[in-house]
């Protein structure tokens, strides 16, 4: 019998000539008591590839991250990792899967207690525990000069800005070699330079590390900068998957005031 996961081999993966996604969310469906949220979300990305989600305030955007990070579970549907379906791993082979996963939450979510430094350090403490305290901290210093932020490790996160915050929050999220990238709004809050500086530091991260990333985000301008493909969602679905050009030449009057207001 097919698996979720086979059936997640799309068309589209399929004209891209990959094998199996990185990440691939199958008939996705949450409910909040009475509230639906998720109604059937189908999504994948491969490795090298950035997906941007897209969609209104309140749509389960950051729901089908937390869903597929596995803190939250679906009521139906399946995550697929690597072709994998997650659901039933033991907490082993589920800890090892998300290892592998990087991802940055939507409000930063810097311990506020952490230096800089610290706070790249913490996944390194916690999962690399036979690391030797130095080369902890090589490691942290060696991502935080990668995401611009040399020169301010001591510093805590409260003394440095919402775009230095942003950069550390992208290095932590680099800090086991993740192979997927999941952000969550990573230029929210930012003024316009500051969120082309991240958009333009996503992409040379995307560049360097070649993850499959995801990242969920209302901001059209950063989405085309940083993704090749976009997924609008809306009343719990996608409405539409594609480049900048499809989406713009799409006649679904959604797509349409979507693009128009955005
Ligand atoms: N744990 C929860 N319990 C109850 N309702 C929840 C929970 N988590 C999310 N929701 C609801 O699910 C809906 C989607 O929330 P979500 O945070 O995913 O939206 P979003 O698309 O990320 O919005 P934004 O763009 O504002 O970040 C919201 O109405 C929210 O109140
Ligand atoms: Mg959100």
């Amino acid at each position: 019998m097919a698996t979720a996961c086979a059936n997640a081999m799309t068309p589209e993966n399929a004209g891209r000539g990959e094998s199996i996604p990185a990440v691939s969310v199958v008939g996705l469906h949450k409910s909040f008591g009475n509230q639906m949220v998720l109604n059937g979300i189908n999504l994948s990305v491969s490795r090298g590839e950035t997906l941007a989600v897209l969609g209104r305030s309140g749509t389960g955007k950051s729901v089908l991250l937390r869903i597929i990070i596995g803190l939250q579970s679906p009521d139906a549907g399946a995550v697929c990792v690597h072709g994998q379906d997650i659901k039933g791993l033991d907490l082993d082979r589920l800890s090892s899967i998300r290892m592998k996963m990087g991802f940055s939450f939507q409000h930063s979510a810097l311990y506020d207690s952490l230096t800089v430094e610290q706070n790249v350090m913490f996944p390194l403490q916690h999962h690399c525990k036979e690391m030797s305290k130095a080369m902890q901290r090589d490691r942290a210093s060696q991502l935080l000069a990668e995401v611009g932020m040399e020169g301010h490790l001591e510093k805590m996160p409260s003394d440095i800005s919402g775009g230095m915050q942003k950069r550390v929050g992208l290095a932590r999220a680099l800090a086991l070699q993740p192979d997927i990238l999941l952000l969550d709004e990573p230029t929210a809050g930012l003024d316009p330079i500051s969120s082309a500086e991240i958009d333009d530091l996503i992409l040379k991260l995307q560049t360097e590390h070649q993850m499959a990333s995801i990242v969920v985000t209302h901001d059209l301008h950063s989405a085309k900068t940083i993704a090749g493909r976009l997924a609008l969602i809306d009343k719990g679905s996608v409405v539409i998957e594609g480049s900048f050009a499809e989406l713009q030449q799409s006649d679904i009057e959604f797509v349409m005031q979507f693009l128009k207001h955005s």
